[in-house]
């Protein structure tokens, strides 16, 4: 397990913070969130009124702050400059900027690089939406998540604290559509994964199926 790569993929809500946080504390691995990564980078280009819809704009900042991730599944932490913003790029603003932002390839390859550099030797659970497809191919188990719209929605609702259940699901469709649509590295099952529907079941429930495929003989 301490070199085991654990690759995590799905649509917006289907848990896979959840599932990738409760699989590293069982396993004892280390556990990266790239979307936080992606949102970090989004938040800071709304701070600097960057236009995040104009590719040439985006593309010249895409450098611009210096990022970096804890990788504690009891405490992940991403900072930028030093300044933690693990608060902030939870905000309906990082949500409906963040796709947008993540379609532009000189922002995907300084994170994907980034990325890499984190998982170095392995021991780690990496949840994203490229990981198994483009980041880490290589990955000894590579787990794709998905769940009903209504089923994302009502959790990411009860998460962020809020009772608009439809205007949380329409963010996270619109973020799927996105994702999904985008020329370099979209939303894909990788091949190789196994595709668990996470809406029957509880957080329990995949944790324990995930821990299983990964501790299971190959
Ligand atoms: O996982 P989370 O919902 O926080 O990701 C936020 C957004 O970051 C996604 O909707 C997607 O646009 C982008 N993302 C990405 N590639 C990843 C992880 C996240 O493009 N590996």
């Amino acid at each position: 397990l301490s070199s085991l790569v654990v690759a995590v993929d799905g649509t917006s809500g289907s848990g896979k913070s959840s599932t990738c946080r409760a699989v590293a504390e069982r396993l004892g691995l280390r556990y990266l969130d790239t979307g936080a990564m992606y949102r970090a980078v989004a938040w800071w280009m709304l701070q600097h009124d960057v236009n995040i819809y104009d590719i040439q704009e985006v593309t010249a900042h895409a450098d611009g702050p210096r990022l970096e991730s804890g990788t504690d599944p009891r405490r992940p932490t991403i900072t930028l400059d030093g300044v933690d913003v693990s608060a902030e790029i939870r905000s309906d603003a990082v949500n409906a900027a963040v796709s947008p932002v993540s379609t532009v390839p000189a922002v995907r390859a300084r994170l994907v690089e980034q990325q890499r550099e984190i998982i170095g030797d392995g021991g780690i659970v990496v949840e994203g939406r490229d990981i198994g497809s483009v980041v880490w191919p290589a990955a000894g188990l590579k787990v794709f998540l998905t769940a009903d719209p209504d089923a994302r929605a009502a959790r990411r609702a009860a998460e962020a604290g809020t009772t608009d259940v439809t205007a949380t699901q329409e963010s996270l469709l619109n973020r799927d559509r996105i994702d999904s649509g985008r020329a370099v590295a979209p939303l894909t099952m990788a091949d190789g994964a196994v595709h668990i529907d996470t809406t029957e079941l509880t957080l329990e429930e995949v944790v324990d199926v995930v821990v299983g495929l990964a501790t299971a003989p190959a």
